[in-house]
């Protein structure tokens, strides 16, 4: 699985997935994760990449050129080849679920567009975006976290990120149950035994 991801704080998705199992399942070759910065496609002579709303309005937008060439760099539809997906993160998007993960994890490629600010301008949306997803009903400061808690569990579901190749998909958060209660040792702790 190859994730790309669009960002302005690329150094925010780094460090947070090159650590634990998916640092791990990066370095074996089980995913890969390449991050473009969307201000190194910015037009404007002092590196902006947003502006004001047009017609006014409160807050500060993401332009849609930054975004399409910063997609456009990274899209290249080979041929034969049907085009990469683009994950838009989002408040207004389908609730992000363990399906969704699962089904996602089927495909070779993901672009992950992440927003910052009061969001980005429809135009670049309607023309680029397959998916706009939410994480849930609560509104962030960017889509960098939302990216990275998608990649984190669509990851697991990639064959040979986790050492033990089932837990993934026969765990019981699979089949929407809780997992029983587990304990290890020892088996008197603080005079709490295991049942
Ligand atoms: N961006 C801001 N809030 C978000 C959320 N809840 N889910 C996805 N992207 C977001």
């Amino acid at each position: 699985m190859k994730y790309h991801i669009l960002t302005l704080f690329p150094e925010m998705i780094e460090q947070g997935l090159h650590t634990s199992i998916l640092g791990r399942a990066i370095n074996n070759g089980y995913i890969s994760l390449e991050t473009t910065n969307i201000r190194d496609f910015s037009a404007n002579k002092f590196n902006r990449v947003d502006d004001y709303p047009y017609g006014g309005g409160a807050g500060m937008l993401m332009q849609a050129q930054p975004v399409y060439d910063a997609w456009k760099a990274v899209a290249k539809p080979a041929e034969g080849k049907k085009p990469v997906r683009v994950l838009f993160m989002s408040p207004q998007g389908k609730t992000f679920s363990q399906e969704m993960a699962k089904e996602l994890a089927q495909e070779e490629e993901l672009i992950f567009l992440c927003g910052h600010y009061e969001g980005i301008d429809e135009r670049v949306i309607e023309e680029i975006v397959t998916d706009p997803v939410s994480i849930g009903d609560y509104v962030l400061t960017g889509g960098e976290l939302p990216a990275m808690v998608m990649i984190d569990a669509i990851s697991r579901m990639v064959p040979g990120v986790l050492k033990n190749e089932d837990s993934g998909v026969t765990e019981s958060f699979q089949e929407n149950l809780l997992e029983y209660p587990q304990y290890t040792r020892p088996e008197v702790w603080e005079s709490k035994k295991v049942p």
